[in-house]
């Protein structure tokens, strides 16, 4: 946010611990990504800073000991990244979130000693030495011994930052002296003990698996890298299928190298983004194609303030927003409210039924309120309240857009009634063998129609027809006959 001036970008390792992308990308900050080289040790491709470098870059961030890569750099690279920031004149952003969590060969170095070369904010939190994730309770210290950050008002920028921010409830506040003072050097070399095993395990392991490399093993924080190689995996298509059966198969979490724009998959209007269904069917993956000017993330956003993902996420944050939420709204009723509801409700579920069951047509010619005959379902109705007080009352009562008696809401519950019989005659027949009957006619406007019945023996051993659906048909050729039945079914 301090950092967003507008057209100001920011270096990114990839891979990076995701929050840096999203809190870039949503204060509009231009994401570019460098390096973290496998081969060596996952170090920083200091070639690659330089070129991705420009008269916009603000500040660079170097995550160590390093999430996701669990390396722990050594005092001469910290050297060599201070020393490239400095001729880039940007500021470094140093995560130390996992100081003091280094088990591996290289000890851990704090940037800050390379603060007279060029500044560096260090950030640092609770939630991993000491073990209380969740707690979102951290601190910034600058190592800027020019006063380099003192002269841009970037510290002053951060403290009016910091005060905006909703920081840690008030009692986990009051718990941190007490843990800082008294959490005693046991529990921190038991800590450190139990991520070295780990580590340790997790590593032989891995080199026991020929489709998982691990090309290096981790030094630091809580994370180790690896690589899939899902073609020596048998029965397995992609990363995808391979997270799915990893899930079903060994209750194992692990996210597929894909990415959703949730907006636009809930909200996904087929003539919106063009080129951009990646991020709603099938997955985004193409990654270095992100960050950057020409990043796709910011493609998929667009730059129109009604492009479709605007349009989509004004959508979903309405329907995030609790206060008009439909599950909330309806809470609101009263039981007694809820109760009248049912009543009226089924008033309407009764006489759609007497009708169908009739085979009685529902509607009126005049459905008028003055009418005098306002058709079958209505004078039905009528019936129902002219015997029935309270169901008067609670129909007098209802508001206009509830009233339950609309063809629309009829045709509704008649198509539940619909299901519900269809389910029946499906589960009567089950696997047994039945004969479809197929009158095709045409009805008075002329128009094809085709009823279909089946016949079938039940489970007392009686023959029964029962009419299954009446589908109009565009002519009587066999393939449209078969196509209707298929619907039907
Ligand atoms: C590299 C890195 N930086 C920052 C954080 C955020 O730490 P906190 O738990 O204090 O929010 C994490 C948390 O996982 C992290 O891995």
């Amino acid at each position: 946010m301090v950092l967003a001036c507008p057209g100001a970008n920011i270096l990114l390792p990839r891979p990076c611990f995701p929050s840096y992308d999203a809190h870039a990308l949503s204060n509009n900050l231009e994401v570019r990504y460098f390096d973290l080289i496998s081969e060596k040790g996952w170090e920083v491709d200091i070639e690659g800073v330089e070129a991705l470098a420009d008269e916009n870059t603000v500040a660079m961030v170097v995550i160590n000991p390093g999430n996701p890569c669990g390396s722990v750099y050594t005092h001469q690279h910290l050297k060599k990244i201070a020393e490239t920031a400095r001729k880039l004149g940007i500021l470094v952003v140093a995560d130390e979130v996992y100081h003091h969590l280094s088990f591996g060969t290289n000890p851990f170095v704090p940037m800050g000693v390379f603060g007279s070369i060029v500044p560096v904010i260090t950030l640092g939190s609770i939630s991993k030495r000491w073990l209380v994730p969740g707690w979102r309770l951290g601190w910034l210290v600058t190592s800027d011994p020019n006063g380099i950050l003192q002269k841009s008002k970037i510290v002053e920028c951060i403290m009016g930052r910091l005060n905006l921010t909703s920081g840690p409830p008030t009692f986990i506040q009051g718990a941190v002296p007490q843990i800082l003072e008294k959490t005693g050097e046991d529990f921190f070399s038991k800590v450190i003990d139990i991520l070295r095993e780990a580590a340790h395990i997790c590593y032989d392991r891995i080199m026991e698996i020929p489709c998982i490399t691990c090309p290096n093993k981790p030094e630091g924080s809580m994370f180790v890298m690896v690589k899939l190689n899902p073609s020596l995996l048998e029965d397995i298509i992609d990363d995808m299928d391979f997270c799915q059966k990893l899930a079903k198969e060994d209750s194992v979490i692990v996210l597929p190298d894909a990415a959703y724009c949730l907006p636009c998959f809930v909200f996904h209007n087929p003539n919106g983004v063009v080129g951009q269904n990646a991020f709603i069917v099938g997955g985004f993956r193409s990654w270095k194609k992100v960050g950057g000017k020409d990043c796709y993330f910011q493609r998929h956003i667009g730059k129109d303030p009604n492009s479709a993902h605007r349009v989509a996420e004004q959508m979903y944050k309405d329907l995030m927003n609790q206060s008009q939420n439909l599950q909330r709204v309806v809470d609101h009723f009263t039981t007694e409210q809820i109760a009248n509801n049912r009543l009226q409700l089924k008033a309407t579920i009764f006489i759609v039924r007497y009708l169908a069951f009739q085979a009685i047509a529902f509607r009126g010619n005049d459905e008028s309120f003055s009418s005098l005959n306002g058709g079958n379902f209505l004078e039905s109705l009528g019936i129902v309240t002219f015997w029935n007080e309270k169901v008067d009352e609670i129909i007098e009562k209802s508001p206009t857009n509830a009233t339950y008696t609309t063809p629309r809401i009829q045709k509704e519950i008649l198509h539940v009634f619909l299901a519900k019989v269809k389910k029946t005659i499906r589960e009567e027949i089950g696997d047994a063998k039945f004969c479809i009957m197929v009158d095709e006619a045409r009805d008075e406007s002329m128009k094809e129609q085709m009823a279909m019945v089946f016949r079938y023996v039940d489970a007392e051993g009686f023959v029964k027809e029962r009419f299954f659906g009446l589908i109009h048909v565009v002519d009587i050729a066999a393939l449209t006959l078969k196509k209707g039945i298929y619907s039907l079914t």
